[in-house]
């Protein structure tokens, strides 16, 4: 009898403009071309109500308190979490453009925000299998180009932002994998694709983990 095996729980994260969702959209390409199911998925999802509020907050039509919108970032993974499951039960490969890591590194580069408050509402998710992080000095990041005029696109913030994803990655419990990006898109792709394909084979049977538990 054909079994179904699940798909895995792909992450690419990485400062601003260091071509995550460009690289997301390649990969989910790419497995489809090879005959597996993907689907792309990306935090924050704008579409929800709760997205709506931080979408609205994030292109600085509204005001929202710091620890708040913290957790409406958490609120939008878990309410995700039905449907990712779902998904990756039925051998959906999933690729996420950011995902809890860039909720604890964008928090926490804000002062009074310790890693450890910034982790807490997002313990438990589903388990990535793999985190490839876009490695990209923020000083190449701002030189492709002028930052957009979104809250968090300044340099200044952005260097703190990379500086709480290298303490994130210090973390062995999660499968961190840094790709350089500052190469070409394809050259990048590359990597990406090869690292993707043996974690596919890898997950494949074994249970979704339960992130930082
Ligand atoms: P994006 O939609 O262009 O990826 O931008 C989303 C912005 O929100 C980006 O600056 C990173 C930030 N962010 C957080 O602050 N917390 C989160 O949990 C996530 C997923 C993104």
């Amino acid at each position: 009898m054909l079994r179904i095996t699940r798909g895995a729980l792909i992450v690419l994260e990485g400062v601003d403009r260091a071509g995550k969702t460009t690289q997301c959209q390649k990969l989910v390409h790419a497995l489809q071309q090879s005959g597996r199911a993907a689907e792309m998925m990306r935090f924050p999802d704008r579409t929800t109500k709760i997205g709506q509020l931080i979408s609205s907050y994030l292109e600085k039509k509204s005001n929202l308190e710091d620890h708040t919108v913290h957790l409406l970032f958490s609120a939008n993974r878990w309410e995700m979490v039905p449907l990712m499951k779902q998904k990756l039960e039925q051998g959906i490969n999933l690729v996420v453009d950011r995902y809890a890591f860039s909720g604890v590194a964008f928090t926490s580069a804000k002062p009074g925000f310790s890693l450890e408050w910034c982790m807490n509402p997002d313990i438990g998710l589903p388990k990535p299998d793999l985190v490839m992080f876009l490695q990209l000095n923020p000083n190449m990041a701002a030189n492709r180009g002028e930052y957009g005029i979104e809250r968090y696109e300044t340099s200044a913030f952005q260097r703190t932002v990379h500086q709480r994803f290298e303490e994130l990655m210090q973390d062995s419990s999660v499968n961190w994998k840094v790709i350089d990006a500052a190469r070409t898109i394809e050259e990048v792709h590359k990597d990406i694709k090869l690292l993707s394909e043996c974690i596919i084979s890898l997950a494949e049977n074994q249970p979704v983990g339960e992130l930082w538990r």
